[in-house]
């Protein structure tokens, strides 16, 4: 079998990810050492190629900086070599400066307390529901019949989507979005996309003359600089929380149940009460990195790790890569549910830190308690299929089984 190292692997094509995790990490150990900052080209596109950051200091330093290094041409390697993002501008996570500062503030409005609230009180009875379900079941697909139902349905609590309309909804996020294969037709996702944002067009018509206490009514009604926001910027923003909360926090659960069947020692620290939970959640999205990488270019020319990266250059930032760094994490390689310090870059940082990550936080932590309460032991009961994808990491489906929890 060959060795595979990120400088000779191709990072553009999803299959480089289908290899086994443990490849993966070492496949980033030796890049760290040996090359960790290097200039990846692309085979058979007309365009130059990217940068690949893979150590933790590196990525911090690009991630503090969005004057020298911008989201406005693209945030995930696809768009960047496209050469740009249709919501430039106008979408938070594609956008810098002033504007990127305006419309955050809103957004963490809509993010407030008194809107989490109620949202987080509800994933918790959702998900200790699905669980309570899936022991009585016996067998399950984690993925399908439990982790598929708490994310989607959090940002249709969080957005305020009429509870008829949510299964409509649902199809239209995956057809639009999904990365379980790929055999997906690119016209069918266009479509489910186009659908999806005229959707939120008419329901902030609906709530801007009816606000309520949710995030869609929070951003129909604000205000920057006494200007409300475009029509265009309160759709795409929805969106951009479907994009940004739904599979992440998915493909978190998912990994997290997975590494937990794979580490009986760690799940009895958990069930035992060993370990918080709050810090098993933290080594659950170090372990996890559901989004491997994001990008940015450069404005100007800067050196990183010791190369010059020219303005214009394409720069990712390999969050699956920085959450193993043995210079930050000691013995990165253990799944340590009480680890501590655990400064992983899962939810990123800087100006575009994720302003969803309570909320990511919370699903992860019902996950857990709901575990500990109800499940004795779980075991897999069948291959986990990975996802498709160069920018997320996980599986679409993680068949288990499952024995109840004696009374505790
Ligand atoms: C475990 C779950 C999650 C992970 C791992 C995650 C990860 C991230 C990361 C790494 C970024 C930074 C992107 C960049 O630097 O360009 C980000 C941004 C963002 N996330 Fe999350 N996220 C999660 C959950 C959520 C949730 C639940 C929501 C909404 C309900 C959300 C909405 C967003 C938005 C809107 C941005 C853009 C922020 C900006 O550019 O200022 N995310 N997320």
């Amino acid at each position: 079998m060959t060795t595979l190292t990120a400088d000779c692997a191709d990072l553009t094509d999803p299959h480089t990810f289908l290899a086994p995790d443990a490849e993966l990490v070492k496949m980033w150990r030796r890049t760290r050492s040996h090359n960790p900052v290097y200039w990846h080209r692309v085979q058979g596109r007309a365009v130059p190629g990217f940068w690949v950051l893979s150590r933790y200091h590196d990525v911090m330093e690009v991630y503090r900086d969005s004057k020298r290094f911008t989201s406005q041409y693209g945030n995930v390697l696809a768009t960047l070599l496209e050469g740009g993002d249709s919501a430039a501008g106008k979408m938070l996570a594609v956008t810098d400066g002033r504007r990127h500062r305006d419309l955050r503030n809103v957004m963490l409005k809509a993010f407030a307390p008194r809107v989490l609230e109620p949202v987080v009180a509800k994933v918790r009875e959702r998900t200790d529901r699905l669980v309570r379900r899936a022991v009585e079941a016996g067998d399950c697909d984690f993925a399908k019949d439990v982790a598929e139902h708490i994310p989607m349905a959090t940002i249709a609590d969080l957005l305020g989507v009429p509870a008829g309309d949510r299964e409509d909804l649902l199809a239209l996020t995956k057809e639009a979005l999904s990365t379980d294969d790929d055999s997906g037709s690119a016209d069918e996702a266009v479509v489910a996309r186009n659908e999806l944002l005229f959707y939120f067009a008419q329901l902030a018509a609906v709530r801007r003359k009816d606000p309520r206490d949710d995030v869609l009514s929070v951003l129909t009604t604000s205000t920057v600089n006494g200007e409300p926001l475009t029509e265009q910027e309160i759709i795409l923003n929805c969106y951009s929380i479907i994009i940004g909360g739904d599979e992440t926090s998915r493909l978190s659960m998912i990994s997290g149940m997975r590494a937990l069947m794979e580490h009986p020692q760690q799940w009895r620290r958990l069930t035992s009460g060993d370990v918080g939970v709050d810090s098993a959640v933290e080594e659950i999205l170090r372990w996890a990195s559901p989004a491997m990488h994001f990008g940015r270019r450069a404005r100007e020319d800067a050196e990183i790790g010791g190369r010059l990266l020219r303005a214009g250059d394409v720069v990712t930032l390999w969050i699956s890569s920085a959450n193993y760094d043995e210079d930050v994490f000691a013995d990165p390689g253990t799944f340590d549910l009480g680890r501590t310090p655990n400064k992983h870059v899962a939810f990123g940082y800087g100006p575009h830190f994720c302003p969803g990550a309570y909320l990511g936080r919370a699903e992860i932590a019902a996950m857990l308690l709901a575990l500990r309460t109800h499940v004795g032991d779980a075991v897999p009961n069948g291959p986990a299929r990975p996802i498709h994808s160069n920018f997320l990491h996980g599986y679409s489906s993680l068949p288990i089984s499952l024995t109840p929890a004696p009374a505790r």
